[in-house]
């Protein structure tokens, strides 16, 4: 089987930071948001690096290629990877094409991964596909289709709320979950909502006026 882009991408860094796999553990080991690769101190050169924690590099071993059935976007599909472990952000990307989700620091901490399951904002740079089950996933692709857009994909056309687009994924997929359990929301709330999506191109205005489109149904 092809090795997969999560593989690959975690022996560059094990490489890169050359860290021996004896240094390697996983914690905790089937969290449901996320497991992180804990590598003990070592020496980089001249610098003593303290414990460092990687999100979901894959551990320096060979796990069994299993297949697993997934229901995204309303469909049950099934995808056959080489670590049940690997993020879901790759599997929606490298396995089934889906490419709203975007890969931005891998940390959990920009937003522009955001998926929904079961309805809920998620990482899926950190949710392992293991954590996943029979929940419903859903994308951007899912949320509207190109002649049914959904009103936040509408607003934020409306309003030109993206620059580079980068973390347009993001900022929508996180609004949807929040605007779905409070419909009449004030400036304050939708911006502490955003507040852990970061947008590098400083479109924040904009985007928090088409949230309030949306909201508005306007
Ligand atoms: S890529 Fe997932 S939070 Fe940044
Ligand atoms: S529009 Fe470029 S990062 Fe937000």
């Amino acid at each position: 089987m092809k090795k997969s882009r999560w593989a690959a991408a975690s022996a560059i860094l094990r490489s890169t930071l050359a860290i021996p796999s004896s240094s390697c553990s996983l914690s905790p080991p089937h969290p449901s948001i996320g497991g992180w690769l804990k590598v003990q101190p070592m020496q980089m050169g001249r610098f003593e690096m303290g414990v460092q924690s990687f999100p979901f590099l894959k551990p320096d071993k060979e796990g069994p290629v299993k297949t697993i059935p997934l229901h995204v976007n309303g469909r049950a599909t099934r995808v056959t990877v080489d670590d049940p472990d690997m993020p879901l952000l790759y599997t929606l990307r490298d396995n089934l094409g889906l490419h709203g989700p975007r890969f931005g620091c891998g940390l959990g901490q920009c937003g522009s991964c955001t998926v929904h399951i079961d309805g809920e904002a998620v990482r899926s740079c950190i949710t392992p596909l293991s954590a996943v089950g029979k929940k419903k996933i859903v994308t951007l692709e899912g949320l509207g289709a190109p002649d049914k857009l959904h009103a936040l994909q509408k607003a934020f056309i409306t309003e030109q709320a993206a620059q580079c687009g980068y973390c347009i994924n993001g900022m929508i997929m996180e609004a949807a979950a929040f605007l779905a359990h409070n419909q009449n929301p004030s400036e304050a709330q939708i911006k502490r909502a955003l507040a852990h999506n970061l947008c590098r191109c400083g479109t924040h205005l904009r985007i928090v006026r088409a949230v309030k489109r949306a909201a508005a149904g306007v």
